[in-house]
């Protein structure tokens, strides 16, 4: 059996990637090694085939009896530990759900309902770094798949509307708080009228004690168009991300133009996208449906209609779920061959955990 370790797996997407494992029974079919930063020596998750002490994350002669390594402890730890690991020989399969790693040359961008082809022929080539891409990225590509296999997308523009857990376990709090302290102010001004408490709302999001230590602004009532750092191309990282990785995901021989404005909303779990599609020749609305519907097992067409769309594509409705609901396709009125799509997804899931799952299922 190979031996696997875990290192970051009480975060949250370690935890959500640990919870999938035990629904799929993973752990059965490896010996598991438990690595902390912290919790060293104490005891490990009495799971299944697994060694019963938590290992030291920072100890490298420890790491290196592994075959295989999974990360979700971040981009710092990926950044100090796994070149001194690589230099001290050890030769196992990194797979990592931080971004450090994701462009370079001898990693590959893992997601395997898209590139499960392209996964297996690196295997084949000895690569041994495998590399969870951006949620937003990873999610628009399932959904939208059958367009990038049948080779019919010129560009895309994708509007991001991102959850709060994209930002991390804190920031989900964050929010949260931010709701209780305005609905509070509600509580306490039941008679005031929807513009009284509006004013007295707005003004209670610039005193001190309003919650905004992670996001530094408020995003309950409000939304924030800025995700990450700034790039000299007035894009933020996040907007960057989406031609480089999907291009680099999808291995197209020419690149496809990605881009759009990723802004950060209330939802607390899942993210959004609007999307407008170039395609690069005029086929009719079914063929679009049918190529998009049968792409994958895990994209899920929803009726361009309301009550459709209000109930199956938005992001309480995909919360916990591997569906990918992709919905609101229709031309648009610029021309024939512009197309418009709303989709949803789980951005711990397909946009985090599950990738890395598949890809351990592959090595064992
Ligand atoms: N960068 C994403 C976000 C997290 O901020 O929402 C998923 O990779």
């Amino acid at each position: 059996m190979k031996k696997v370790g875990f290192i970051g797996w009480r975060g949250m997407v370690g935890s959500v990637l640990m919870e999938r494992m035990l629904q799929e029974n993973d752990f059965a079919a490896i010996k598991s090694y438990f690595f902390s930063t912290s919790l060293g020596g104490e005891k490990a998750p009495a799971l299944n085939g697994a060694y019963p002490e938590v290992l030291n994350s920072k100890d490298i002669s420890q790491l290196k009896e592994m075959d295989i390594l999974i990360s979700c402890q971040g981009g710092d730890y990926t950044k100090e530990i796994f070149p001194i690991l690589r230099n001290s020989g050890w030769n196992g399969y990194w797979i990592d759900a931080a971004s450090s790693l994701r462009m370079e040359e001898d990693a590959l961008i893992i997601l395997d309902p898209v590139n499960r082809d392209k996964i297996e022929q690196a295997l084949n080539n000895g690569v041994k770094n495998f590399i969870g891409g951006n949620c937003t990225v990873s999610l628009m590509l399932i959904g939208l798949h059958g367009l990038f296999k049948e080779g019919l997308v010129d560009w895309v523009s994708s509007m991001t509307y991102q959850a709060a857990s994209g930002a991390g376990a804190k920031n989900m709090m964050e929010l949260l708080s931010q709701m209780k302290f305005v609905g509070d102010y509600l509580a306490k001004n039941p008679s005031l009228g929807a513009l009284e408490i509006e004013k007295k709302i707005s003004q209670s999001m610039g005193e001190s004690d309003f919650p905004k230590e992670n996001f530094g602004h408020p995003l309950a009532l409000n939304l924030l168009p800025w995700i990450d750092t700034e790039l000299a191309s007035g894009q933020s990282k996040e907007e960057w991300k989406a031609q480089v990785e999907a291009n680099k995901i999808l291995q197209s021989r020419k690149i496809i133009p990605i881009d759009g404005t990723c802004v950060r909303v209330g939802a607390l779990r899942c993210h959004s996208q609007a999307l407008t599609i170039k395609l690069n020749r005029s086929v009719d609305l079914s063929t679009i449906e049918n190529l998009i519907k049968e792409a994958n097992p895990w994209v899920k067409l929803v009726a361009n209609n309301k009550s459709a769309s209000l109930q199956e594509l938005t992001p309480a409705a995909v919360s916990g779920k591997l569906s990918i609901p992709v919905g609101r396709l229709r031309k648009m009125t610029i021309g024939d061959d512009y197309l418009n799509a709303f989709t949803c997804g789980d951005q711990l899931l397909w946009g985090a955990a599950e990738p890395l799952r598949c890809m351990l299922r592959q090595l064992i």
